[in-house]
């Protein structure tokens, strides 16, 4: 079940802009991240939600999408997120995070695939413009944006091949495809 979750839990970057996420949804997914491991329990992350098309709207600029697909500027309005979760560090809890970030962002889009939902962590953030844009004290660190939605793009695994390249592409039906490396590559010892 975990694995079939893991499979089905790809970066989705294209979605149902119309097909909206409650906050009490983002709320439920951020409570998993809440009981997830943390560095020495201290449990530094923070958390804002942006559910409705105004608040979505100040976050969107900010992002950068696909790096590898360089024709590709983004999800075009009414392809884009219907939600966003933001996490943050507070710098006044702990000054660096290890990696609670990344298990939170985990745990949160695990969720969000249960509940039929698709999303991409992202972390190429303009953070001053959303620290701006958001008003969020400096006490609080941007450290990954989730942006969330009703997936409207087929993704596929397949494995590298011989040429090693792991850049995701996108082929003639828009269908997206990304490689991962086999397992006997990656357990070397
Ligand atoms: C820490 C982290 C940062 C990422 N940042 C971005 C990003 O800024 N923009 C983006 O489009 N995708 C981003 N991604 C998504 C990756 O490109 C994606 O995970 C990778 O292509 C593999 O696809 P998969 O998630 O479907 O396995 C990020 C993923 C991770 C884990």
């Amino acid at each position: 079940m975990i694995r079939d979750l893991i499979i089905k839990n790809r970066s989705y970057r294209r979605f149902f802009q119309e097909v909206t996420i409650e906050r009490q949804t983002l709320a439920e997914l951020v409570d998993l991240a809440r009981l997830s491991a943390s560095g020495a329990n201290l449990q530094p992350l923070k958390y804002i939600l942006s559910c409705d098309p105004q608040k979505n709207a100040l976050i969107f600029p900010h992002l950068a999408w696909a790096g590898y697909l360089k024709d590709w500027p983004g999800p075009s309005d009414g392809e884009r997120p219907s939600a966003y979760i933001i996490i943050l560090n507070d710098t006044q809890i702990r000054t660096s995070v290890g990696c609670d970030h990344g298990i939170a962002a985990q745990s949160i889009m695990l969720g969000a695939t249960e509940k039929g939902l698709g999303g991409c962590i992202i972390a190429s953030i303009q953070k001053d413009g959303i620290q701006k844009a958001l008003d969020i004290p400096s006490r609080y660190e941007i450290l990954l944006v989730l942006a969330l939605g009703k997936p409207r793009e087929k993704v596929v695994i397949e494995t590298v091949d011989k040429t090693g390249d792991i850049k995701y592409w996108r082929d003639a039906e828009d269908v997206h495809h990304v490689p991962k490396r086999p397992l006997d590559d990656i357990i070397i010892g």
